[in-house]
């Protein structure tokens, strides 16, 4: 359909800034989280996690990596200030196997999270972002029409497949989960949160984090 004038635009308004960078994956940070200790929980299927719970600071290459993104992420794209200090304060590697997946969550004692991916293969699942206990956006939800086309607009499920190298950063009240692998390869991710430090407010609502 041809729009009822030339000049026109939407402003996704309040939205839950997503960001996607494609990035080098390198051999020695391959062979590092694979080197990695990892522990399984039989009664959960939601893959091996490593045992550290500080990759990065284990991983200075890979630290250096995700720390570029972040702060650009974060002081660059939401243009916070940069007397604020983002610190990393945990990460961990995950291994998936064939029928590995992992369930709907969202990261607490944290303001913003991510995952780099370390090594992938084609089906070895899809980040999927939730829009969290159905909150308003595009329509009230208790109506949902049919749509010809899913847009960063109207839907409530955003889905990314990754790619060796592709670092995804979002804030971490978002909820995610993964989808099972199909895959017969093993498949690494790492995670992580950061933190900002500073001091916050004036006056009567001062704070130091
Ligand atoms: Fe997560």
């Amino acid at each position: 359909m041809k729009a009822p004038v030339d000049q026109w635009e939407v402003q996704p308004l309040f939205s839950n800034p997503l960001y996607i960078a494609q990035d080098q994956m390198t051999d020695s940070i391959r062979d590092a989280v694979a080197s990695l200790e990892f522990y399984d929980d039989p009664m959960k299927n939601n893959g091996e996690n490593s045992k550290s719970q500080l990759v990065l600071d284990e991983i200075p290459e890979l630290k250096r990596t995700v720390e570029k993104h972040m702060t650009y992420y974060v002081h660059e794209v939401l243009s916070v200030h940069r007397r604020f200090q983002l610190r990393h304060t945990c990460s961990w590697a995950t291994r998936h196997k064939t029928g590995n997946k992992a369930h709907k969550h969202s990261h607490c004692h944290s303001l913003w999270s991510g995952v780099i991916y370390i090594k992938t293969s084609p089906n070895c699942g899809r980040i999927a972002f939730h829009n969290d206990g159905h909150r308003p956006t595009y329509i009230n939800p208790t109506v949902q029409p049919e749509l010809y086309e899913h847009t960063v607009l109207n839907s409530t499920e955003w889905t990314i497949e990754p790619e060796d190298g592709m670092i995804v950063l979002f804030p971490s009240t978002v909820e995610h989960s993964v989808d099972v692998s199909r895959s017969l390869t093993d498949r690494y991710s790492v995670a992580f949160n950061y933190w900002l430090h500073g001091e916050f407010g004036d006056f009567t609502n001062k704070i130091t984090l």
